[in-house]
Formats: C-alpha cells, structure tokens, sequence
C-alpha cells in the first residue's frame, strides 16, 4: 500500500523554508494539490518576500506536482481566511491543513517586551486557530479533514528564553484536544507534531553533528501520515525527529484520596505530597468528562 493524496487539496503554512517546505513537497510528490503559504520574513517575522513561497512552488511543479503560492500572513483572521480562499479558488476545496508557520522572538521573561511575546502567540495559537477556523466549515460540508498542528519540546517541557514560544506551543495542544472532538461527527481527525529538525531556525543551536541527523523529511513522513486517509487516529501528538517517533501524552497520575468526610489540610497534603506526585500507574484521559469521573470515583471509593 502506496498512501497518496490524489485529489486531495493541502494548505501548508510557513512552506516556504525548513519543515513546511519539506512538508509540501513530500503531499505534493504524492499527489496532493498543495498551496505553499508563506510571508518570506526573517525568523522573528519581520520583512517579507514573495520568493520563499514561489521557489517551493517551482520546486513541486517541476518535479510533476500541482501547487499554488499564497503569500499572506497566517496571523491575522483576514489573511489566514485569504489562505484558504487561495486553496478554494484555485483547487475548489480543502482537505488537508498543516499549521506550520512559525517564529522565535527568545528572550528570558524578565527581559521580553509584552509585544515580542503577544507576535509570538499571534503567529502559533492563533495563526493555527485563525486557518482552521476558514477552513472547518469546508471540510465539515465535505465530511473530510486532516489537520496537523505544530508544537514544540519547549512547550511540552520547557526551554529557558522560550516562555512565549513555550505557551504558544502548548496552547496549541490544548486546542487540538477540544477540537478533535467537535470535528468526529465530520472525520476531521487532528493531530500534532513535535519536530526536531535543522532548519535556519535550529542549527546554530546544535554542533553540526547533530544537525547532519536532524533532516527535516523524518519529520515530514510522520506529518505525512497525519494528513493521510489512512490515518484514523486524532488527538495525538507525536515527537518526531532523526527517524525516532514517539507518542507524548499528558497523563494523570492515581492521585492520593482523603474522601470527604474530612477537612483536608495543608499539612496533610504535605505529609502525602510524593504519593500525589507520583505518576507510576499515570494514564491519559480521552476527554475531560473522563477525568472528571475519575475525581468523583476516587472521593466515592475514599
Ligand atoms: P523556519 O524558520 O525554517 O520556517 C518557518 C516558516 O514560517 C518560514 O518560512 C517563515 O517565513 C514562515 N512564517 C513565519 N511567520 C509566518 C506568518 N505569520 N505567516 C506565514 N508564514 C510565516 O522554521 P522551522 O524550523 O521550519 O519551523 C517550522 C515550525 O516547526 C514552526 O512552527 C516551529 O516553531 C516548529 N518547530 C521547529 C522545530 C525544529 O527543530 N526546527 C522544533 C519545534 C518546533
């Protein structure tokens, strides 16, 4: 089984450099009719050029693919509903939607400019919501949609200098999580990738050795899959990068239950403090009514 995307019609944002171009290229040699979204700026965002996103363009049309340029920012609702209608007027309509873009504006917190830090959120959470939101409707009509979100380690874990970058990243999860639920009833499956790749924005802060086995194209087959019909999973995230791929979940550990038939204080949770951060017999919830349950049980059981 080969998996392709013949008629199928993908938007990539930030497809002009590093993992979006990847992306693009790897659904556009299998068939998919992809529009390259990129505003061609600096890794902070500043500047502009239409050249990024043309070059990929070139690149997918010469090697037999079918491709669009669309040259708009994804942060603000205008340009990202301008995305979509790139991908609408020239395709007819949207299947796949791989919210990429990106970029870094790192300063430790004491030091961050509240601008810095609200362009950063702008860029990943809401030009991610700002795409998905033009393009729900399409695929909701059509019964059909595979949408991959961007998040980061640093989010998942933390990264000194990233708290902008971090929040943005994570938020990104939790959108994914309500989200996969609303799109079930229309197989709109959604899913998330943490890459780990060389690109401009990543290669100074790794020896070249490192570098030289964080390909951008592991991260794109995984991306791949996600966006593929073959894909029947939604709600995941995956980190992916140097051919290793592997599930990260937030999970919730068996807890600690005083019941409540008794106040509960301070210094007894102090005193039990280890058992409730334990995560050994920990599993994740598949919605929040779930883990909601899981409080009651407890209190009922204790
Ligand atoms: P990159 O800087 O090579 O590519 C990002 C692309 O997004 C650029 O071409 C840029 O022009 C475009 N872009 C930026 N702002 C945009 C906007 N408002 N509208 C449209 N396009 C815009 O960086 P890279 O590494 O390829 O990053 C891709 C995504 O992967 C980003 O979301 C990044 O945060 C994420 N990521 C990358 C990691 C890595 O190891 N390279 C690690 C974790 C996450």
């Amino acid at each position: 089984m080969t998996i392709r995307y013949d008629d199928r019609v993908a938007i990539v944002t930030g497809a002009g450099a590093g993992l979006g171009r990847c992306h693009a290229l790897l659904l556009g040699s299998r068939g998919a009719k992809v529009v390259v979204n990129d505003l061609g700026g600096a890794v902070d965002g500043t500047g502009g050029s239409s050249n990024a996103a043309d070059k990929v363009v070139e690149e997918i049309r010469a090697a037999g693919g079918e491709a669009v340029a669309n040259y708009d920012s994804v942060d603000t609702p205008e340009s990202a509903a301008n995305i979509v209608k790139t991908a609408t007027d020239a395709f007819g309509k949207v299947d796949i939607l791989v919210n990429n873009a990106g970029i870094l504006r790192d300063k430790s917190f004491a030091k961050v400019s509240m601008a810095d830090f609200e362009a950063v959120i702008r860029v990943h959470l809401m030009g991610s919501v700002y795409c998905t939101h033009a393009a729900w409707p399409i695929m909701g009509e059509n019964g059909y949609g595979r949408i991959v979100m961007t998040t980061s380690a640093s989010g998942l874990y933390g990264n000194f200098g990233q708290t902008n970058y971090a929040a943005a990243k994570l938020a990104l999860v939790g959108f994914m999580n309500a989200l996969k639920l609303e799109g079930q009833k229309n197989n709109i499956k959604i899913n998330t990738i943490a890459p780990v790749a060389t690109t401009r924005m990543t290669e100074s802060l790794m020896p070249d050795e490192a570098n030289k086995l964080l390909q951008p194209e592991f991260v794109s087959a995984m991306v791949a899959y996600f966006c593929s019909e073959q894909c029947e999973h939604t709600g995941d995230t995956v980190e992916a990068g140097a051919g290793h791929y592997a599930a990260v979940q937030i999970v919730e550990g068996a807890g600690v239950s005083f019941g409540t038939n008794t106040d509960v204080t301070p210094d007894m949770i102090h005193s039990r403090y280890a058992e409730i951060r334990d995560i050994g017999a920990a599993k994740p919830f598949v919605n929040s009514s779930d883990a909601v349950a899981k409080v009651l049980q407890a209190a009922t059981a204790g």
